[in-house]
């Protein structure tokens, strides 16, 4: 299961990457604007260059709703870098989007799923990932981790290759119940990365095996 950061935010980057577990990055307009007044394009690049290696996924959204402006915007942002992967949202135009920017090589990250039904249009559009927004489901009473089972269930009948992203992840319990479901990857924020890796006993462990050491100096 590949582990994406979810924030625009350069030190989360870095200090994700330091640990060994990060395979790429989702930004969308909301975490970029949390970030300040910042140049948009070059801020993916600096993002792009944290994560330089082969196979390393950088999403940047486009803001146009329309077809026109999506494929332009699309266009330009694939130029940053090689890793990046374009985001675009599950509408009528993003899917026209898709399938156009796809065909030329562009790899498309899906982005607002909130149905399998979507997610299958997404595929068959080419998109490379489609993200079901698994934590805005849950805030309004649905069960966000049920879709990713449903659009896994689906991908797998019919072979596609287009990767789960399971988005608007919360909670280690939403990253557990991914990778049970067979998400292809989670994007989380850092504040969950940092949750999945910390358990209570361990750092009772510790603090008990130094308190003991002391003794043996
Ligand atoms: C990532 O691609 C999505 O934009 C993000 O996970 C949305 O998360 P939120 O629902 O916490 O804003």
């Amino acid at each position: 299961m590949k582990f994406f950061v979810d924030t625009a935010n350069l030190n989360e980057i870095r200090e994700a990457a330091s640990l060994g577990i990060l395979d790429g990055v989702t930004t969308n307009p909301s975490l970029i604007a949390k970030e300040g007044k910042v140049d948009f394009k070059e801020h993916i690049l600096k993002i792009c260059e944290i994560l330089s290696w082969e196979g390393a996924s950088v999403s940047a959204e486009v803001v146009a709703t329309d077809y026109e402006g999506m494929i332009k915007e699309g266009r330009e942002l694939a130029r940053i870098h090689p890793n990046v992967y374009v985001k675009l949202p599950m509408t009528k135009a993003g899917l026209q989007g898709t399938h156009t920017l796809s065909k030329e090589g562009i790899r498309i990250n899906q982005t607002l799923i909130f149905n399998s039904t979507q997610a299958l249009m997404s595929a068959k559009a080419g998109s490379t990932f489609v993200s079901p927004f698994i934590g805005r489901l849950d805030d309004i009473g649905h069960e966000g981790m049920g879709l990713v089972g449903e659009i896994r269930e689906i991908f797998d009948n019919y072979g596609f290759n287009t990767q789960i992203l399971a988005a608007s992840i919360r909670h280690p319990l939403h990253v557990i119940e991914s990778a049970r479901l067979g998400a292809d990857i989670a994007t989380m924020p850092f504040k969950v990365i940092e949750q999945l890796l910390k358990h209570p006993l361990t750092d009772i462990g510790l603090a008990n095996f130094l308190k003991d050491w002391e003794k043996v100096k």
